[in-house]
């Protein structure tokens, strides 16, 4: 009796906790999506497919705004495009800033402090931005330098590749992309000294996201995550003797001069460790998206029949074949539409990038409707949400990307070229938008483009064992990394330059 008195006492303490822990929504607010778990809500579905679990809400929400419980958090969801440009608009009451802060802490090793005193440098770090990585007369020498360290890479490769059995080389395709366009962005940006002083950071990036992030993030110790950790110490030693120490020393022009700017900016407020830090967070945005993104462009264009035979004849009719080593830079990527159509595509079909805010002081939107059978509505957005703008929404969104299942080559091709005319700018949001818009688009489509340009013009490409991997759900680098890789056989093509 007295047993079954304080079983039932626990058990409707337990739900009235569950009850008080578990938001309630105002008639104002989106509406929600109901959840079965308490507290965790749809944590364990999105974490489980991030890509996927927007695409399902955004049908389940019946493409209005919507509202989820995500591990304790109430989540606002929107993908309107013209509702995700008034929200960006919204700077002073919702912002990035406490999930920066989060992953500056948990995933780079800053200290609070640190983190503190590099917010305060925000508009300094945003004008360095504009004044070297949107700025053609800065980016191009960047751009140069990757591609003469790339096409060296490539020839070493080659020089490999015709020295093997049957002068054929198998690969694994993911870390062929990290010995040669992850290596060769590292040099652009960083100089020769960080990979002289460890020749496999690159490596060492792949164990640290692929194994760390989602531990360190979640703020497991590091000594439960100890091969992450030690390759996090290992790039971060490489950053400090490779470019902190004398990155801004006159005879080091083997540096971008953005680094050597980023360096002497963020030592006015940290120490050389911290400087070194910072460094390898703009590593890790360097790499970390652009590897994958350009492994799932490069398997999709493979797997279309005829498409290299295509990207190759808009390679030498664009003149990009013939033009020496030292200019093909000057052809990527307007002067090959096609391939750049297929990057696109491949950021479209597999990003999961999410851009989020804290909402700091309840605030309205009124939304556009998104067709002709809605009306504009305005939501009550609460202090303390999160408002959550999933790219894959809209990517698979099929009034704005017919077909979103199908890998379309020729999709942002313009029409007059055959192909389907679609604008990359407004059908896709794989670079985030407003305060916080990637900064690095730019070298990006330049650094995928150029990678995959010059390997289809230096080597015959294959996957091999085609049944052993599958295409990993999102261009996440976790995802990619740890998915069954595929692999690639390598032949160098007769009569080239490489
Ligand atoms: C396919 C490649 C890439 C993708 C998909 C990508 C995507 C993104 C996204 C989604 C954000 C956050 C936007 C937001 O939260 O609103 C971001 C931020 C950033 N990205 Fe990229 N990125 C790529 C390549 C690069 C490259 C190559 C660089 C460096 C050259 C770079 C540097 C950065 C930096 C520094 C930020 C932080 C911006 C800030 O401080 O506000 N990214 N990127």
């Amino acid at each position: 009796m007295a047993s079954t008195l304080v079983t039932t006492t626990v058990v409707g303490l337990l739900l009235a906790l569950l009850w008080f822990l578990n938001p309630s929504y105002d008639p104002k607010e989106p509406r929600p999506i109901s959840h079965t778990i308490p507290i965790l809500g749809h944590a364990i579905a999105w974490a489980k497919d991030r890509r996927g679990f927007f695409i399902w809400g955004e049908r389940r929400g019946n493409n209005k705004p919507y509202s989820m419980l995500l591990a304790g958090r109430k989540h606002y969801v929107f993908s309107n495009p013209a509702d995700v440009a008034t929200l960006f608009r919204k700077a002073k009451v919702m912002s990035i800033a406490p999930f920066i802060r989060i992953l500056s802490v948990t995933l780079f090793g800053y200290t609070k402090s640190e983190t503190t005193r590099l917010e305060g440098l925000h508009d300094s770090m945003h004008a360095l931005y504009n004044k070297h990585l949107l700025n053609p007369e800065q980016y191009t020498l960047v751009v140069i330098a990757y591609f003469k360290d790339l096409q060296e890479r490539m020839r070493h490769l080659s020089d490999e590749v015709r020295a093997s059995e049957k002068g054929t080389l198998r690969v694994d395709a993911f870390q062929l992309l990290l010995d040669t366009l992850a290596k060769a962005s590292t040099t652009a940006y960083f100089g020769r000294k960080p990979l002289d002083a460890n020749p496999d950071m690159t490596t060492d990036m792949d164990t640290f996201v692929a194994k760390g992030f989602w531990l360190f993030l979640s703020g497991v110790p590091a000594m439960f995550v100890r091969n992450a950790d030690k390759a996090r110490k290992r790039i971060m030693a490489a950053m400090l003797t490779g470019v902190v120490d004398d990155a801004t020393a006159q005879d080091r022009d083997d540096v971008s001069a953005f680094t050597r700017d980023q360096i002497a900016l963020t030592k006015t407020v940290l120490s050389d460790k911290g400087v070194a830090t910072q460094q390898f967070s703009f590593l890790f945005g360097l790499t970390s998206n652009s590897t994958p993104s350009t492994y799932l462009t490069l398997l999709h264009i493979l797997y279309v029949p005829g498409l290299v035979d295509d990207l190759r004849a808009e390679m030498n009719a664009s003149g990009f074949s013939a033009a020496p080593d030292s200019e093909k830079y000057k052809f990527v990527p307007h002067g090959l539409p096609l391939l750049r159509s297929c990057y696109f595509e491949a950021i479209r079909m597999h990003t999961v990038s999410a851009s989020i805010r804290e909402v700091l002081e309840e605030t309205s939107i009124t939304t556009k409707p998104a067709g002709p059978d809605q009306q504009p509505r305005t939501y009550t957005l609460k202090k303390g949400g999160v408002v959550n703008m999933p790219s894959s929404a809209l990517h698979y969104n099929e009034k704005i990307n017919p077909q979103p299942e199908t890998f379309i080559p020729r999709r942002f091709v313009s029409k007059e070229d055959g192909g389907m005319g679609q604008n990359p700018q407004t059908s896709t949001r794989g670079f985030g938008g407003g305060s916080s818009y990637c900064p690095g688009r730019i070298f990006a489509e330049r650094q995928i483009v150029g990678f995959v340009a010059t390997l289809l013009q230096g080597f015959d490409v294959e996957v091999v064992d085609g049944e052993k991997w599958k295409f990993p759900k999102s261009a996440e680098f976790d995802d990619v990394s740890n998915s069954p890789r595929a692999m690639l056989s390598l032949k160098a093509r007769d009569g080239r330059a490489m």
